[in-house]
């Protein structure tokens, strides 16, 4: 965060704390249930957001060294991330030329990949460089046998890629006005400690759902969080396809003149299926997939980065804590109720639902994800409850 967003952002929480009152949007938002069970909606999400579109498929502490690799998957389809011996990353689909197998599964540091099946083997760059009796094929050209390479950029710490290889990648086109805001956390500087992945029972827009609102806190969160953290006094602000919604602390009564930060948990929403959340002294995201293409099934792939490697067992020992904690509230809080409400989707207690005017980055996120979809009830029109 840039010292002039900073300051504008202290004032804000603190004419909100003084006044009692919470960022809202002008109305209450009513969408249809059907967003979250549809599979017509979920194709159209898939080949919009997953397919086709731009994503951010992470930190760029995912790979952060020379020939490092990491197979990441996008929504069903399996990606090669790798980053060659003199830093340049790579995307690919994870897929042989020969007859389809996954060159590589999990993560690692390597410079080539063979595939299980019948031992091609591809560089890092993704070039076939071995195929046992070669002499069995016809000599095909260099481009038909490569990896499929995917469009990539790494911008601000961050990692855009699109899973369809004509596609183009901006990332300044996403980042937006958000980019200086993005830039000044220095996110490559981080280091991944860890990742988890769930698979659950919701609709992978669920994930996110539960992140865009602090409304929760008191009732669902009443024994973990909310002795920490108001349910109210937040604000909101978006940049298009990058959202932050701040929440206070309740210690932020202790706050002096210094950073803003250890008083308030921010998070940004990166459009549409990624939450970055800069605690005090890390970062963790959440990440939502659709799976099995499924409108009822999501993964969900957690992270937690520190800012340095950590040395000591205690310090091991420390974000291992640090993470269990956050799966004890987020999968055993969060996520177990989002199971219980996908199933009442099913219920026909109701054709929709509704986002209050306190949960004005839930707004934001169902119009922007209409929009895109080419949906009514997108940004720019009015659906009033
Ligand atoms: S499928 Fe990869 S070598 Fe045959
Ligand atoms: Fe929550």
């Amino acid at each position: 965060m840039t010292p002039e967003s900073e300051r504008d952002l202290t004032e804000r929480i603190k004419s909100h704390l003084a006044a009692g009152t919470t960022d809202l949007a002008p109305d209450p938002y009513e969408n249809q249930v059907d967003m979250y069970t549809s599979p017509a909606v979920l194709k159209r999400e898939q080949e919009r957001f997953f397919r086709s579109g731009v994503l951010c498929a992470g930190l760029c502490a995912d790979v952060p060294h020379p020939n490092d690799w990491l197979v990441l998957d996008v929504a069903g389809k399996s990606v090669l991330l790798a980053r060659d011996n003199a830093g340049t990353l790579r995307g690919f689909l994870n897929v042989c030329r020969h007859r389809g197998a996954p060159v590589a599964e999990g993560q690692g540091n390597g410079n080539r990949f063979t595939c299980p099946y019948h031992g091609w083997t591809y560089n890092n760059i993704g070039k076939l460089i071995a195929q046992p009796m070669e002499e069995a094929f016809e000599r095909p050209t260099a481009c038909k046998v490569a990896l499929q390479e995917l469009p990539i950029e790494e911008k601000h710490g961050l990692i855009y890629l699109s899973c369809d290889p004509q596609s183009k990648v901006c990332a300044d086109q996403h980042l937006g006005d958000a980019a200086s805001e993005i830039a000044a956390f220095d996110l490559s500087s981080y280091h991944r400690f860890g990742t988890r992945k769930v698979s659950k029972q919701m609709n992978w827009k669920l994930v996110v759902d539960t992140f865009l609102e602090a409304y929760h806190l008191q009732t669902l969160h009443k024994a973990s969080l909310a002795p920490m953290i108001y349910n109210t006094h937040c604000v909101w602000e978006d940049w298009g396809h990058i959202g932050r919604l701040t929440t206070p602390r309740k210690s932020i009564g202790e706050m002096s003149d210094g950073s803003l930060l250890p008083y308030v948990t921010m998070l940004y929403f990166l459009f549409p299926n990624l939450v970055l959340i800069q605690q005090q002294d890390h970062i963790e995201t959440f990440h939502a997939f659709p799976k099995n293409n499924s409108p009822d099934e999501a993964d969900i792939v957690v992270s937690l980065y520190c800012p340095n490697v950590p040395e000591t067992d205690s310090a091991v020992r420390h974000w291992t804590k640090n993470f269990d904690l956050l799966m004890n509230v987020t999968e055993g809080e969060d996520f177990a109720l989002c199971e219980k409400i996908q199933k009442g989707f099913y219920s026909g207690a109701q054709s929709h639902i509704v986002y209050g005017r306190n949960e004005p980055g839930l707004q934001h996120y169902h119009r922007s994800i209409k929009s895109a979809l080419g949906l009514s009830g997108g940004t720019g029109e009015t659906m009033v409850a």
